[in-house]
């Protein structure tokens, strides 16, 4: 009976100081002026929300550890090469990434976090279509992604949107971004929109190579349709 009591006691005692460190933490909201003066120790990046590997969810701020719950989502399929089809997307490029856990802006009174984009998924020499709205966008109530280069916002591209708490995997799926998904084989699944569609590409009836991407593209692809991640989804076409 007394360890209980000792138990209780001591838990009570750990939760109010982890309570106070937050709510400190919580109310500081200077500019870092040093490393070492806002370096909360033990509040490590990966504390609150993460893993080992990286300060992405899973797991998120709830706890939940599944991709069907919007805090986990696809953060680390578009983090970890595994999974993905192309160049990694560092945190910088969907979110301001606070130096300190204290920084101006990142425990806000907004619940949610803030998906702020920029970088390759936003300024790619590709992303601007005249007449259109270029401004990449996530929405945390349809949890659609919009207009992001990497889903095919350039010219001859899918402009899909994708749904960030998909667990089919449709949306890495070769012919989702550009080209046609339904078609058999890999070649003509990833062909981006021909000339007889409105595309640049030539169709394979002036072509017969025209589904051997690795002739032009070598850079990126080889003969077995093996994408060189470092140049997939990079922010440019490479040849
Ligand atoms: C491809 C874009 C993308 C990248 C890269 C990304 N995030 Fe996110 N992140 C999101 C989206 C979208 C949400 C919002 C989900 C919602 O609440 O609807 C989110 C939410 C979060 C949340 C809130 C979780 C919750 O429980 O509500 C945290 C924390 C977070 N991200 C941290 C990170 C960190 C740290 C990195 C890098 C290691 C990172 N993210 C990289 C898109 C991204
Ligand atoms: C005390 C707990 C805690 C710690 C420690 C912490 N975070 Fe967060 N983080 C949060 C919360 C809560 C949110 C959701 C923010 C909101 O409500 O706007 C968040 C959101 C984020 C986001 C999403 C963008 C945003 O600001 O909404 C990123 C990126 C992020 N944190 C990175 C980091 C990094 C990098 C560190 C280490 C320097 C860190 N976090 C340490 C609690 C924490
Ligand atoms: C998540 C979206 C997405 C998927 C899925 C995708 N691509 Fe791409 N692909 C792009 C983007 C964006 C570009 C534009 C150029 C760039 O940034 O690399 C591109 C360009 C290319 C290029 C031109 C060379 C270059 O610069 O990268 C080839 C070849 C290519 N993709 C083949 C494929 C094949 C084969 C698959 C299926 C295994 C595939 N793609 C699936 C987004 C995608
Ligand atoms: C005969 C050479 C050639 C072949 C073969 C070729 N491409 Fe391209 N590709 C190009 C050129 C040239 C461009 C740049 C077009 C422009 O800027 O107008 C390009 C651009 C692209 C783009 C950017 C979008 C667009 O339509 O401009 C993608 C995506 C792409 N190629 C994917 C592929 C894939 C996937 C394959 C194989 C299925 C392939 N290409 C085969 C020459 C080729």
């Amino acid at each position: 009976m007394k360890r209980q009591y000792q138990i209780f006691v001591l838990t009570i005692l750990a939760l109010s100081v982890l309570c106070i460190s937050c709510s400190d933490l919580k109310k500081d909201t200077s500019a870092p002026t040093s490393p070492v003066s806002k370096n909360y120790s033990p509040y490590n990046c990966n504390s609150c929300h993460g893993n080992e590997t990286n300060a992405a969810p899973p797991k998120d701020l709830e706890g939940n550890t599944s991709i069907s719950a919007p805090g986990v989502g696809a953060h680390q399929s578009h983090l970890l090469a595994i999974d993905s089809v192309g160049a990694v997307v560092a945190c910088n490029e969907c979110h301001t990434v606070p130096k300190f856990a204290n920084d101006v802006g990142h425990l806000d009174s907004t619940p949610g976090a803030e998906v702020v984009f920029q970088g390759a998924v936003s300024t790619a020499r590709f992303s601007h279509i005249a007449g259109a709205d270029t401004a990449a966008k996530y929405s945390n109530t349809t949890l659609h992604c919009t207009n992001t280069y990497c889903h095919g916002y350039f010219p001859n591209g899918n402009r899909v949107s994708p749904t960030w708490t998909d667990e089919s995997g449709q949306y890495r799926a070769c012919g989702s971004c550009h080209g046609d998904p339904t078609k058999s084989t890999t070649g003509e699944r990833a062909l981006p929109k021909t000339r007889l569609n409105g595309g640049s590409h030539l169709s394979v009836q002036d072509n017969a190579n025209i589904f051997q991407c690795y002739r032009c593209h070598p850079s990126a692809i080889d003969a077995n349709y093996n994408l060189n991640f470092s140049r997939h989804i990079n922010g440019q076409v490479d040849f």
